[in-house]
C-alpha cells in the first residue's frame, strides 16, 4: 500500500470551513500522515532534515492548501525554499524524491469560470499552479492534476460534503497501484467519473 504524506498549509484554519470539510473526513489510518505545517512551525523555522524523511517515508505527497493570490500560503513556498534541497531534490546527486507522486489539493474564493482567458482572472487554475508542476518535474516527481474545490464562498454544506466524499475516494485510489494515466487526462481529478462512486 502507498503512503501518503498531506503538506498541509492553512494560515486561517480555526476560521476554514472548506478545507475543514475536507480535512474532517481525513481518518486515522496508519497510510495517511497529515502534516499542518502552520501548526508545526508557527515561527517558519522549518525543520529540514524532519521533512525530508518525511518526504522519504512516503510514496503520494499532497500540497493541500487554500489558493492565497494565486498561489499558496507563504509556509508552502517556504518549505520548498528550505526543504527542497540542490543534490537531495534535483541536480546530478538529487534522486531522493524521484518517481515519487505529488498533486496540489486547493480551495479557490474565485469560481471555475473566472480562472480562464476570457473571465477576470485571465488564466486558468492549472496555468498559476506551473512553478509546483515544473518543481515536481524538476524533483523527477510524477505531477497529477489538482483537486480543486472551486468557488468556496457559494458552496453549500452539501456541496462541501460531496466534495469531501471525492477526496476520500482520491485518498483510496492513491494508496492503491493506481495507473498514472488514469489521472492525467483532465484538468482537475476531480472531473474524472472514478471519483464519484
Ligand atoms: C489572503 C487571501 C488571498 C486569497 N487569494 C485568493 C486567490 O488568489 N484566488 C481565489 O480564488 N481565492 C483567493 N482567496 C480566497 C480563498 O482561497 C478562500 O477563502 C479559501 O480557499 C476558502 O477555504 P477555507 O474555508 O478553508 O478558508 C484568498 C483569501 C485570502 C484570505
Amino acid at each position: 500500500m502507498k503512503k501518503i504524506l498531506i503538506i498541509f498549509a492553512h494560515p486561517k484554519f480555526e476560521k476554514s470551513r472548506a478545507n475543514l470539510a475536507l480535512i474532517e473526513r481525513l481518518k486515522d489510518e496508519s497510510h495517511i500522515t497529515f502534516h499542518d505545517l502552520y501548526e508545526q512551525y508557527p515561527n517558519f523555522h522549518i525543520d529540514v532534515n524532519k521533512e525530508q524523511e518525511l518526504l522519504e517515508q512516503h510514496d503520494v505527497i499532497i500540497w493541500h492548501h487554500p489558493f492565497y493570490w494565486y498561489s499558496s500560503p507563504a509556509i508552502l513556498k517556504q518549505w520548498q525554499d528550505m526543504v527542497l534541497e540542490f543534490n537531495w531534490a534535483y541536480g546530478p546527486e538529487g534522486k531522493a524524491l524521484e518517481g515519487k507522486t505529488v498533486m496540489n489539493v486547493i480551495t479557490t474564493g474565485g469560481t471555475r469560470d473566472v480562472y480562464c482567458s476570457e473571465g477576470y482572472n485571465s488564466f486558468t487554475v492549472n496555468q498559476f499552479l506551473r512553478p509546483f508542476e515544473q518543481t515536481a518535474k524538476l524533483c523527477g516527481m510524477h505531477y497529477l492534476p489538482p483537486f480543486a474545490v472551486m468557488g468556496t464562498h457559494t458552496l453549500s454544506d452539501e456541496d462541501l460534503e460531496n466534495y469531501a466524499n471525492q477526496y476520500e475516494v482520491l485518498l483510496d485510489i492513491l494508496k492503491s497501484d493506481f495507473k498514472q494515466d488514469a489521472l492525467t487526462n483532465c484538468f482537475f481529478v476531480n472531473d474524472l467519473p472514478i471519483l464519484s462512486n
